[in-house]
């Protein structure tokens, strides 16, 4: 059994993910400060899997810790290596809300930048040199173009949050070309995560209110806020909203089993790949999807344009498809109705629990 460090394991994209690799049979080491998460996810991954798989508790381990705190990472480190070497680390930890980036630069430079820096070295001390990397299409920033991005398009992050992103890879990148020590990344950019596990028991529950669009289309189907905001319907797209790239988190999942096993198997040093489903969405039509498969009406209201935005934002993921073997599988109905499965039965997130 293959042992993995997850960072920001109890967050969203980390505890979908860590649940698929307990399921593979691989022991974790959850590192996180829970700054943005809830423990008692663990407990939920745990109760999902214990019917099919006994004693797997074992299995997962949780340490509170930030990646600032270097002699804590070094510690927890070093505790879990002890008696079988950490194959590799899948690094989901890091701030994301772009708007926070903004106000907060420095948070954002120390938990995003700092803290890769401070697993990279703690990494390199015990040997370990396979890291899977949660990056972001942000880093493609501006394009005037309606075309799909492709991973070797022109990048010019637009907030702090996507400077942070595109520094992480360039550090990764250098190391590669240092060629000193064998060291393997899969940087893989998403483009809009979505959805929840089907049995609606882990899903996503942020500490801070997420402010993307799904959670916002969640609370008004909870009836906490009246309207959705839909910034600017004059965009040059086929119904005046911004289209983006949704992808369900089961195949965002999918993708890093994959990008896992594409290191483990020393296929290539540095990869960098779009994790999109190449289908893009208007605002319009996502609402519109949502009332449909939920039997909800979600009331929305026009507002200006906000500054950053752009009309279209779709992934070229053809790379991603042929380096892989992956295909994503699951469509907007799938992740509208995963989505609201999860919330309906859990309003207040993991807050409650
Ligand atoms: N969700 C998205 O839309 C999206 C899109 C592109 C990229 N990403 C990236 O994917 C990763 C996971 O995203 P998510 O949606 O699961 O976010 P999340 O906030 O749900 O999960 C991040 C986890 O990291 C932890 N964390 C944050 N800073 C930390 C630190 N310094 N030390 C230790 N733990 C820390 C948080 O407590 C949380 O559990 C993030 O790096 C994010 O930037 C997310």
């Amino acid at each position: 059994m293959k042992k993995i460090l997850v960072t920001g394991g109890c967050g969203f994209i980390g505890s979908h993910t860590s649940l698929a690799l307990l399921e593979k049979g691989y022991e974790l080491l959850i590192v996180d400060s829970l700054v943005n998460s809830f423990p008692v996810v663990i407990e939920k991954i745990i109760s999902l899997l214990n019917k099919s798989y006994p004693n797997i508790e074992k299995q997962i381990h949780l340490k509170k810790c930030d990646l600032c705190d270097l002699n804590l990472l070094k510690k927890v480190f070093q505790e879990f290596n002890s008696d079988k070497p950490i194959s590799a680390v899948m690094h989901f930890a890091g701030l994301k809300a772009v708007s926070d980036s903004l106000s907060f630069p420095l948070s954002y430079w120390e938990s995003n930048v700092l803290g890769t820096i401070n697993l990279l070295k703690v990494m390199d001390e015990f040997d370990c040199r396979n890291l899977v990397f949660s990056s972001s299409a942000t880093i493609y920033g501006f394009h005037e173009k309606k075309k799909d991005l492709k991973e070797d398009d022109f990048k010019k992050p637009f907030n702090t949050y996507g400077d942070t992103k595109y520094t992480i890879e360039k550090i990764l990148k250098s190391l590669v070309q240092a060629n000193r020590k064998d060291w393997r990344f899969a940087i893989l950019r998403y483009f809009n995560p979505v959805g929840a596990h089907t049995s609606g028991i882990i899903g996503e529950s942020p500490r801070n209110f997420a402010n993307n669009i799904m959670p916002i289309i969640n609370s008004v189907a909870l009836r906490q806020r009246e309207h959705l905001y839909i910034f600017g319907n004059d965009w040059n797209t086929l119904d005046g909203t911004p289209i983006r790239d949704y992808i369900h988190i089961d195949d965002l999942v999918e993708g890093h089993i994959k990008a896992l096993e594409h290191l483990f198997k020393n296929k290539s040093k540095e990869i960098s790949l779009n994790l999109g489903t190449g289908r893009g969405s208007s605002v319009l039509q996502l609402i519109k999807v949502f009332e449909e498969v939920n039997h909800i009406n979600i009331p929305y209201k026009f507002s200006p344009r906000r500054d950053g935005d752009i009309a279209y934002y779709v992934a070229d993921n053809s790379l991603a498809k042929k380096v892989l073997n992956w295909e994503p599988k699951k469509d907007l109905h799938e992740m509208c109705k995963d989505s609201w499965n999860w919330v309906s039965k859990n309003p207040y997130g993991y807050s409650k629990q």
